[in-house]
């Protein structure tokens, strides 16, 4: 099936990587870098939970705790903001997808998206430098030290294995996250600029949709 989308070229970058990584640091980088949006999940569920609203009083145990929210919350919160996004140029998603299963679901709605480069982006840090971050940083409830450590689990149980669902279906961008944040951003900026020249050379006037294009939203 042809797909058409507004902004046939939008770019969508996926940050993959632990809690504390830098995935968020360098979204908002690599947005301003190529013009384009930066979504977060977590950023979406923390002003619910600011703002007191349905959503927010469903989660907020849940993100104190560093558990997953459960995906159906996730999918109508992010629908709104990628579909717009995506008309205008594109977006980086930082936090999403997280499992396996939200990668899969963000596959059958983003038909509707069209063409577009898919990339994923994975920051890689010792366990001890995120925890080092993330205390100094104490954010809230979520970056005390024992659901710093929960939250590191759940990233190597639940998301993970995500890294290797974008090896064979995605192009997969590997990074040494344990670097000054200029230097990161340097070396995702060039990785990804090659990218794209590769995906436009290799694209045609009227490149159709290919399963990979479409894997994720
Ligand atoms: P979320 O907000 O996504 O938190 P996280 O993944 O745990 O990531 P962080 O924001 O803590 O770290 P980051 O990798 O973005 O690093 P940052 O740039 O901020 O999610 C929070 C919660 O929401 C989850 O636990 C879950 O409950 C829920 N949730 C969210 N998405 C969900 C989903 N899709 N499904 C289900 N549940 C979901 O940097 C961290 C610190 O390090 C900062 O102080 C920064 O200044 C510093 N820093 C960054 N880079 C460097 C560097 N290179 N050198 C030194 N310091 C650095």
């Amino acid at each position: 099936m042809t797909m058409q989308s507004a902004a046939p070229r939008a770019k969508r970058i996926l940050m993959v990587g632990a809690p504390g990584a830098g995935k968020g640091t360098q979204a908002d980088a690599i947005a301003k870098q190529f013009g384009i949006t930066h979504i977060a999940s977590g950023d979406l569920l923390r002003r619910h939970i600011a703002e007191g609203t349905t959503i927010g009083r469903t989660v907020e145990d849940i993100v104190n705790k560093g558990e997953l929210v459960p995906d159906s919350i996730i999918m109508d919160m992010l629908r709104k903001p990628v579909l717009a996004a995506a008309d205008t140029g594109g977006y980086v998603l930082d936090g999403f997808p997280r499992t396996v299963e939200q990668a899969e679901a963000a596959y059958r709605t983003a038909g509707s998206l069209g063409v577009g480069v898919q990339i994923a982006v994975h920051l890689e840090v010792p366990e001890d430098e995120l925890i080092r971050r993330l205390l100094a940083r104490a954010r809230g409830a979520d970056d005390t030290e024992d659901v710093v450590r929960h939250r590191i689990k759940v990233y190597e149980e639940k998301t993970r294995p995500l890294l290797d669902y974008y090896a064979q279906r995605e192009l997969l961008i590997q990074v040494n996250g344990a670097r000054p944040v200029a230097e990161v951003t340097w070396s995702i900026v060039v990785q990804l600029q090659r990218a794209f020249k590769r995906s436009n050379t290799h694209a045609s006037g009227a490149r159709q949709a290919t399963t990979q294009d479409r894997a994720v939203a």
